[in-house]
């Protein structure tokens, strides 16, 4: 396999599984160094046993900003640099008409959906523009633009994760550091249990491809976006939904 992240080291927030996991294997593969945060210890726990020396796996929530803080600078003071993040922990939320929704549900879906990746992308910032070099990659959704019905924290955190992959690429425009989102419909994760059985079928019949994406296809546009080959876009929102979003 081709090397494209040899010296780098990479931070990957909801690391232990699905997509995240998906990226930090792929990553490691091909030469980095991953840090992995999650809030799941045993999935964490097997991440650190297959990969051992190649991975810094920590607890963290990533709403907590006193948490990132301090498991970043652990990770520095272990690697002395900082070169990617893939903004990948997140969650369903409520399922069902928006008038159900408590606040408290609110509050917290946009918090780890939305907040988080403001949070950490904040502290990881000075990291990378200190190298003249750095990736950052949100994952948004479909339901961004489409605002489908029962979904209305998800699809609004989500938008919200577009206007701000575009701020933040804006803002750090200039210093090395592109920023850039992926918008899937469905890939084959755990995620999709989230969603109620009726959401599910229909979503994957808007499909033009027929099925849902799969670990390795995110994995692939993720990494190229993460590498030196990416290199003349920012702000972008790749598309990866099968036709569906497009
Ligand atoms: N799977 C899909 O079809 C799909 C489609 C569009 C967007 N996405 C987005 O992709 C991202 C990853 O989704 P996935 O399908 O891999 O989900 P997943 O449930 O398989 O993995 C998400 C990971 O995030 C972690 N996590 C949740 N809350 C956290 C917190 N507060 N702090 C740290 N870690 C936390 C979980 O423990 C889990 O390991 C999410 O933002 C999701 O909204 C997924």
């Amino acid at each position: 396999m081709i090397q494209r992240f040899g010296g780098r080291v990479a931070l990957v927030t909801g690391g232990a599984a699905g997509i995240g996991r998906a990226v930090v294997d792929r990553m490691v593969a091909e030469g980095a160094t991953v840090v992995v945060w999650d809030i799941n210890e045993e999935r964490l726990a097997s991440c650190r046993q297959l990969h051992a020396a190649h991975v810094l796996t920590q607890r963290v929530d990533v709403t907590d900003a006193g948490n990132i803080d301090r498991a970043l600078s652990e990770a520095m003071g272990q690697f002395g640099r900082l070169d990617i993040v893939v903004n990948g922990a997140g969650l369903i939320g409520p399922n069902g008409p928006f008038w159900e929704t408590t606040p408290e549900e609110w509050e917290r879906t946009l918090r780890i959906d939305l907040t988080s990746v403001f949070l950490v992308s904040r502290a990881a910032r000075p990291h990378l523009v200190a190298n003249g070099w750095g990736r950052i990659i949100n994952i948004a959704s479909v339901t961004a633009n489409e605002g489908p019905k029962n979904l209305a924290v998800y699809a609004t955190s989500k938008a919200g994760v577009v206007g701000l992959t575009k701020s933040m690429a804006k803002d750090l425009a200039g210093t090395g550091v592109l920023v850039n989102a992926i918008a899937p419909a469905l890939i084959a994760t755990e995620l999709l249990g989230q969603l109620t059985k009726e959401y599910y079928e229909a979503a994957l019949s808007r499909i033009p491809l027929g099925r849902a994406g799969t670990l390795d296809e995110a994995a692939a546009l993720i990494t190229w976006l993460c590498s030196e080959e990416c290199s003349f876009s920012t702000g972008a929102v790749y598309d990866l939904s099968g036709g569906r979003g497009v």
